[in-house]
C-alpha cells in the first residue's frame, strides 16, 4: 500500500518538530501490557486533522474507562505533533502509545483493536483495507469512499478478512432527523411514494468546500460524494431503501475564475494569505488571524504544502457547485434531490409524499452569512431552525415540537458515540449504527450521479459494485396492506 510518508518530510524533520512541541517519542511496553490484560479497547487513528479531535478526546476524556488510544499517525508531523500535545492537555500520559507515520509500523507496535480513519476522503480505503488486513476492525468517518472500483475493494477485503467496517453517519443520529424517522416508521403518513429533497450550502461554510482539498474530485469525489453521501444515506435509512437507478446532471457555475471578474477582481488568485486583492475580495478568509486554523494548518503547511484558503474561483477546481439528482428505489419510491453550493442559507427542506399524507421538514443551519448566527459550529442547528410538519390527506396540518440535542451537528455526535464506545451501547429502534453496505449504497448514488454528469446516460447503481448484500433497516410499514379510506373531500362552490 501506499504509505504516509510525509510529503518532502524526513523522519528527523519529524522528531525535530515532536522535540519542538516538548514531546519525546518512545516505546511504552508496561503500558501496552497493561492494556492489554485489561478490558479496554485499544484504538488508533489515522489522519489528524480537524474532524479527528472529536474521536480523540472522546476516548480520552468521555470514554477513558472503555477505550484506550494507542495510535495515531498522519503524514504531516505537525500535526501529528499537535496530536501529542493534545493528549497532554487531555491529562493522557505523553506518549499515549506510539506515534508514527508508517502505518504498518504503528498497527504491528500498537496493535489496537480498532481503526478510525479520518484522512482525506480518497484515502479511506488504503487505511481501511489494510487496517484488515492486519487484523484490526475498523471506523471511518463519512463517506466510506469515493469511487466505485475503492468500494469493491472495502467490501472484497470485509469479506476475506471478517473484520468489521464501521461508518460513522452523525446525521442520523440527530434527534429531528431521528423523530422524522420515527414518524415514517410510525406510519401515519402510509407508504412513501416518493420524496423531494433540497440542500442549501451558503457562501460561507459552503464555499469552504471551493478552497480546500474538497475542490478536487480525485480528493473527495466532489460534493455529491463529500457532502450528499449524508443526505443520501439520510434517505435510504429514512426509507430503508436501496437505490437502484440514478440521473442528473451537474455544473459550476459559480466557483469560477469568470465570476471572480464578474465580482470585480481582475483575476483568480491561489490563496487567501497572499492574495493582492484580499481588501476587495468577499470571500476572503484569514487563516492567520483565526487561532484554530492558523495552529491546525497554516503553521504546519511547510510540512506538505498544503494550504486550506485556496482561492474559491480558481480553475483548479473541478468539483460542481449545482447538481439535480433524481434517484430511483427498490421499494419504488422516487427521489428528486438538488444541491447547490452558494445560496443565502444554509441547511436543507425535505418532503416524504406518503399515501395518507405528507411529512414537511425544515432544518435551518445558517440563517444568513453575516447574521448572529455566522460563527455556529460546524452543522449546528440555528434557534428554533428546525420544523417538522405532518399533513394528512384530508386532515389540519400537525407541526410537532423537535426533539432536541446539545452539541455538535444537532446533538447528533455525542449519541453517535456513545453508540460507537460504550461496550453495551443503548438499544437502538432506529437502528442507526451503519455499516460498510450502508456506506457503499449512500456513495454509489453520488459515485452514479458523477457518471451522469460526464456521460449524460441514467446509470443502473445496482451493476456499480458485486457482493454488496442489503444493509440493515428498521422495519417500515408495509406498501400492500388495507389503507383506511380517506374522509370525504369538501366540494367548493362556486
Ligand atoms: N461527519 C461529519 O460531519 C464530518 C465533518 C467533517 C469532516 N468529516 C470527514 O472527516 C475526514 C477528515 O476531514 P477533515 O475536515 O478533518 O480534513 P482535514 O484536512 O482537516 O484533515 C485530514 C487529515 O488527514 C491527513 N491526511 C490526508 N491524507 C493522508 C494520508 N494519505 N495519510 C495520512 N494522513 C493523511 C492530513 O494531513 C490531515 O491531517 C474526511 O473524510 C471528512 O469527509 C466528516
Amino acid at each position: 500500500m501506499n504509505h504516509p510518508t510525509p510529503t518532502g518530510v524526513d523522519r528527523r524533520a519529524f522528531f525535530k518538530t515532536l522535540s519542538a512541541a516538548g514531546l519525546v517519542l518512545g516505546a511504552a511496553p508496561g503500558r501496552l501490557a497493561a492494556a492489554v490484560a485489561g478490558r479496554r479497547k485499544r484504538y488508533a487513528i489515522v489522519g489528524l486533522g480537524s474532524r479527528y479531535r472529536m474521536y480523540h478526546d472522546a476516548i480520552e476524556k468521555t470514554y477513558p474507562e472503555h477505550a484506550e488510544l494507542v495510535g495515531l499517525c498522519d503524514k504531516n508531523p505537525g500535526r501529528l505533533a499537535l496530536a501529542l500535545q493534545r493528549s497532554a492537555e487531555n491529562g493522557a500520559p505523553v506518549p499515549r502509545g506510539y506515534v508514527h507515520t508508517d502505518f504498518d509500523r504503528m498497527i504491528a507496535e500498537t496493535k489496537p483493536d480498532v481503526v478510525i480513519v479520518t484522512t482525506m476522503d480518497a484515502t479511506h480505503d488504503d487505511y481501511l483495507v489494510r487496517a484488515m488486513e492486519l487484523g484490526c476492525d475498523t471506523v471511518t468517518e463519512k463517506p466510506m469512499t469515493t469511487t466505485p472500483a475503492k468500494a469493491q475493494r472495502i467490501l472484497d477485503t470485509r469479506a476475506r478478512t471478517g473484520k468489521l467496517v464501521r461508518v460513522l453517519f452523525n446525521y442520523r443520529y440527530s434527534p429531528p432527523r431521528t423523530q422524522v424517522k420515527d414518524i415514517l416508521m410510525s406510519g401515519e403518513i402510509g407508504e412513501v411514494l416518493s420524496v423531494d429533497f433540497q440542500w442549501l450550502l451558503n457562501t460561507s461554510h459552503g464555499a469552504d468546500y471551493f478552497r480546500r482539498w474538497h475542490g478536487r474530485k480525485e480528493n473527495s469525489g466532489g460534493l455529491m460524494i463529500h457532502k450528499a453521501t449524508h443526505h443520501f444515506d439520510l434517505v435510504n435509512w429514512w426509507l430503508g431503501a436501496v437505490p437502484v437507478s440514478v440521473s442528473a446532471t451537474g455544473k459550476r457555475e459559480f466557483y469560477t475564475p469568470a465570476m471572480a471578474r464578474r465580482f470585480g477582481l481582475s483575476s483568480h488568485h491561489d490563496r487567501c494569505h497572499t492574495c493582492p486583492e484580499k481588501e476587495k475580495c468577499g470571500f476572503f478568509m484569514s487563516l492567520a488571524d483565526n487561532p484554530s486554523l492558523k495552529t491546525l494548518y497554516l503553521d504546519q503547511e511547510h510540512h506538505d504544502g498544503y494550504f486550506r484558503d485556496q482561492c474559491v474561483f480558481n480553475p483548479r477546481i473541478d468539483i460542481e457547485d449545482t447538481m439535480n439528482v433524481i434517484v430511483g428505489y427498490n421499494n419504488h419510491v422516487t427521489l428528486s434531490y438538488s444541491l447547490n453550493a452558494f445560496n443565502a442559507w444554509e441547511g436543507y427542506q425535505i418532503a416524504f409524499n406518503g399515501t395518507l399524507g405528507r411529512l414537511e421538514h425544515r432544518i435551518v443551519e445558517q440563517v444568513y452569512v453575516n447574521g448572529a448566527d455566522s460563527d455556529a459550529s460546524q452543522g449546528a442547528i440555528a434557534e428554533d431552525g428546525v420544523t417538522t410538519t405532518v399533513i394528512p390527506l384530508r386532515g389540519a396540518p400537525r407541526r410537532l415540537e423537535a426533539w432536541t440535542g446539545a452539541g455538535s451537528h444537532g446533538g447528533g455526535d455525542k449519541l453517535m458515540l456513545d453508540d460507537l464506545f460504550l461496550p453495551v451501547p443503548p438499544a437502538d429502534k432506529y437502528q442507526r449504527a451503519a455499516d460498510e453496505r450502508a456506506g457503499a449504497v449512500s456513495m454509489l448514488i453520488g459515485a452514479a450521479a458523477n457518471q451522469c454528469f460526464a456521460t449524460g446516460q441514467p446509470v443502473d447503481v445496482t451493476k456499480l459494485v458485486t457482493g454488496l448484500g442489503t444493509p440493515e433497516y428498521a422495519p417500515m410499514p408495509g406498501r400492500t396492506g388495507p389503507l383506511p379510506m380517506p374522509a370525504r373531500a369538501r366540494t367548493r362552490r362556486g
